[in-house]
């Protein structure tokens, strides 16, 4: 998974590229690369993220005003100059840009060495190249042509832009990876998703699979790949801003992020009534339910599970997307299934769905991002409204994912107003939450925390799923070993990892205040640090971070310093929180 750009039009395309590079660089950072046309293609790659890679290679210095730009994610070949993109062919005549994988590349390079062809990466996505430059050679009608037929040939996922050292033109497409297009003043704008176009342009074409589009410097002419003839597309605004993809004053995304929960959490409940009551609908005549997602989205489904059935009495599967093919023979065509994907895109999601759609059961997509392919293979949307996350943990888009889930499942009740006043009335403990104090406290805790080899997680209930949330964002991001347990099972076995000085986090409610505190006890009595997230004191506690009762939303309330923890233990830790190492914001593959 990758960030591809790419620019064509009266401007110089480097300038342009290198700042469209920097907005995706949050999709991969293991390396980078640009090539350029002018009367031959200039290629410029290299290892590392960008800002080390403009003083390294020199990036800036590629000319022309067509253009490719990628950062890479490495997914087949190590992480090497040879294997960034961008790819070209033997003579150098073409170049592209790469986002997905190309399942058959063995078999077409196979093909293609033996016609003579010499690769120079381990990619899959190099064969792209060489098979345009085999379709030029095969039939001269020229470049267009030639991508669509090698185009036609590969099996898998892709967003990938083309270039030709002969031809003015860039041409894209895309299969099951996400490709936009800007319709910018001064020309256009090819990227992997729209925050990165939003400094020229709001103006968007989303692209969908099997499209093609070639743009000169005039116009963007669209193909179906699949009915091989003309199509047309409409182009959308989009309504986020340049502003929102900024860090501000803030010295990272990840902390302007968590600050903006305030907000997003109401925006998140601003929802058509008519689609929340189609929705409530399906729950109501589904005979079988299922909450799919991975990573938060997943601990956001979790949470999901204990309120509809605490609030509403409605019972629901939830599974990790990656593990929805082993339920699959449960599917009917009155199975409602929920997607939770903040990107829209997270392969493992986009699979569950289309495993539910073939068995005939209803989708309804929740995600953050307009034009994503969660948004076009869900049968109803509810959108988080939560503006462009950019940093690679969700921080933002979990609460607000937290909030559409509870404002379905007090609906389901009867209770929607209730919930709206309620998640209003979080707006002031957001704030606190987030305030400067509460961040001085946590950076102490960091202080404690940060050599610690091992982090244990304890809840129960809504709290299990908040321990594990909190978990997953301490690991991430310090790259502490941090384990989540519902409470009880700490005596089922992890009890025998407790050492004195262990630090075990107990996110305790009134609802479950009694049972919780006796496994803090059975920590403590091991010599064990207990740090209570709870809304009082207690003498079992070494340390406690004191945070309101509020019981259905304590989710949330509980996962917000959670989130500033894990941030703090990052910068102590001299490690970039917006860019973990490994990861990616969206995972585009299985
Ligand atoms: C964790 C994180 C990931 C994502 C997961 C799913 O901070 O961001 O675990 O939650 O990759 O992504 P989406 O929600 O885009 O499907």
């Amino acid at each position: 998974m990758c960030g591809i750009i790419g620019y064509i039009g009266r401007e110089e395309a480097t300038p342009i590229l290198l700042k469209g590079l920097k907005n995706l660089e949050y999709r991969g950072y293991d390396s980078v690369g640009m090539a350029t046309k002018s009367d031959r293609i200039n290629i410029c790659k290299g290892v590392g993220k960008i800002d080390r890679a403009i003083i390294d290679f020199d990036l800036t210095a590629l000319k022309g005003n067509i253009g490719i730009g990628h950062t890479r994610w490495a997914t087949h070949g190590v992480v090497s100059v040879a294997n960034a993109h961008p790819h070209t062919d033997c003579k150098k005549s073409v170049a592209i840009v790469h986002n997905g994988i190309i399942e058959n590349h063995q078999e077409i390079k196979e093909k293609l060495k033996a016609k003579g062809h010499i690769f120079s990466s381990d990619t899959d996505s190099e064969v792209i190249a060489h098979l345009i430059e085999e379709k030029l050679e095969q039939d001269r009608r020229g470049f267009e042509k030639a991508c669509m037929e090698a185009f036609k040939e590969l099996h898998g996922s892709y967003a990938l832009l083309a270039i030709s050292r002969d031809e003015n033109r860039i041409v894209a497409a895309r299969k099951d990876s996400p490709l936009v297009i800007g319709l910018a003043e001064s020309g256009t704008i090819f990227s992997s998703d729209v925050s990165a176009l939003l400094e020229w342009t709001r103006k968007v074409v989303y692209l969908q699979n099997y499209d093609v589009a070639v743009a000169c410097k005039k116009e963007v002419v669209f193909h179906s790949l699949m009915h091989d003839e003309q199509i047309s597309r409409e182009s959308d605004t989009v309504e986020w801003n340049a502003e929102q993809a900024r860090k501000g004053k803030f010295e990272h995304f990840m902390l302007k992020e968590i600050a903006e929960q305030a907000e997003t959490i109401c925006r998140a409940i601003q929802q058509d009534d008519t689609v929340v009551e189609r929705v409530l609908e399906e729950v109501k005549k589904a005979k079988g339910i299922f909450f799919v997602g991975c990573g938060s989205s997943y601990h956001a489904c979790l949470t999901g599970s204990y309120l509809f059935s605490k609030v509403a009495g409605v019972h629901v599967n939830v599974v990790v997307a990656s593990e929805f093919e082993n339920y699959e023979h449960f599917l009917t065509c009155d199975t409602l299934v929920f997607a939770v994907s903040q990107s829209g895109e997270t392969a493992d999601v986009l699979d569950a769905v289309r495993a539910a759609r073939r068995r005939g059961s209803r989708v309804i997509a929740i995600t953050n991002v307009i034009g994503s392919s969660l948004v076009r293979e869900g049968d109803e949307l509810l959108l988080m409204n939560s503006g462009p996350e950019i940093c690679v943990l969700s921080t933002k888009t979990y609460t607000s994912q937290l909030m559409l889930i509870s404002l379905l499942a007090y609906a389901l009740a009867g209770r929607k107003e209730e919930c709206s006043s309620l998640i209003k009335s979080l707006f002031l403990e957001v704030c606190n939450l987030t305030s400067k104090s509460m961040h001085e406290d946590l950076k102490m805790l960091a202080g404690l925390l940060y050599q610690k080899e091992h982090i244990y997680m304890i809840g129960r209930g809504l709290q299990f799923a908040t321990a594990r949330e909190a978990a997953l964002k301490i690991k991430e991001v310090s790259y502490i070993h941090t384990e989540a347990l519902a409470g009880g099972e700490l005596k089922h076995g992890p009890l025998a990892l407790i050492e004195e000085g262990t630090p075990v986090f107990a996110f305790v409610s009134e609802d479950n205040w009694d049972k919780t505190r006796s496994n803090a006890e059975e920590v403590r009595a091991r010599g064990g640090m207990v740090i209570g997230v709870s809304a009082r004191d207690d003498e079992v506690f070494d340390y406690w971070i004191r945070v309101p009762e509020c019981r259905d939303f304590n989710p949330v309330i509980q996962a917000i310093p959670m989130q500033l923890l894990a941030y703090e233990l990052a910068v102590k830790r001299e490690l970039d929180p917006d860019k973990p190492r490994n990861l990616a914001k969206c995972v585009t593959v299985l």
